[in-house]
C-alpha cells in the first residue's frame, strides 16, 4: 500500500521553500495534509479552525478540501513564519490568518463554532483542551498531531505528550482515536 498523496496543493512547494530559508522544520507531512484534505471535504460550507498555521503547509491542504463556501480561520503567534502562509495562501478569500496568542485567542474568541479543529501546537491540546471542544459544533471534528516522538521536541515534552494520551480517554465530550501514523494523531468527534 503507497498511502503517499500522488496530487498535492499547487501553493504547497513555494510553502516548503519558503519554510526551509527561514529553518521552520514543523510544517506537516503530507500524508496527514492528505488526511486533513479528505477531513475539510467532508464538512461543505464548513467552518473550519487551525491552532498554529506554521507557514501554510497544513493551511494549504485544509484549503484545499475545503469547499468554495468553506471558511478557514488559522491562528499563529510568530508573524515571521505566518507571513509565508500569508504571502502564498493569502489571496484565497476562504482564509482569514490571524496573528495571535492562541491562549489568548481562546480566551477572547466569541464567534460562530466550528466544524473542524487542526490543534497543532500546545494550547489545544496540553492545555485548554475543554476550550477548543466548547467551540465545536456536535459532530465536529478534532485533529492533533505531532504524538510520535519528533526531533523538534523540548526534552520535557514526553511526559507531556503522555499524560494528554492517557487523559485522552476519559474527555468529556470528545469520541477520540489515537493513531500511530504520520507524525501520531489524534483524530475525535465532539459528542
Ligand atoms: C507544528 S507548527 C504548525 C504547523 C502547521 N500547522 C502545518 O500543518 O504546517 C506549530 C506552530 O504553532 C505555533 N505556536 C506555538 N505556540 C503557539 C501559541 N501559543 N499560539 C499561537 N501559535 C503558537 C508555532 O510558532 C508554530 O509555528
Amino acid at each position: 500500500m503507497q498511502d503517499e498523496p500522488v496530487r498535492v496543493p499547487e501553493a504547497l512547494a513555494g510553502i516548503l521553500a519558503d519554510a526551509a530559508a527561514l529553518g521552520f522544520e514543523m510544517s506537516c507531512e503530507n500524508r496527514t495534509g492528505a488526511m486533513l484534505a479528505t477531513l475539510a471535504a467532508s464538512k461543505p460550507a464548513g467552518r473550519i479552525l487551525e491552532l498554529g498555521t506554521g507557514a501554510g503547509a497544513g493551511a494549504a491542504w485544509l484549503l484545499d478540501g475545503m469547499s468554495a463556501d468553506a471558511r478557514l480561520i488559522s491562528v499563529e503567534i510568530d508573524p515571521r513564519v505566518q507571513a509565508v502562509a500569508v504571502a502564498r495562501l493569502g489571496a484565497d478569500p476562504r482564509v482569514s490568518f490571524e496573528s495571535a496568542d492562541v491562549d489568548g485567542w481562546l480566551t477572547d474568541y466569541d464567534g460562530e463554532p466550528f466544524d473542524l479543529a487542526f490543534v497543532d501546537c500546545l494550547p489545544g491540546k496540553f492545555h485548554r483542551l475543554d476550550d477548543v471542544l466548547a467551540l465545536l459544533r456536535p459532530g465536529g471534528l478534532y485533529v492533533g498531531d505531532d504524538l510520535l516522538p519528533q526531533p523538534t521536541w523540548p526534552a520535557e515534552h514526553q511526559e507531556r505528550v503522555d499524560g494528554f494520551l492517557d487523559r485522552l480517554p476519559r474527555v468529556a465530550g470528545l469520541r477520540a482515536t489515537a493513531m500511530a501514523w504520520g507524525s501520531g494523531l489524534v483524530v475525535g468527534a465532539r459528542i
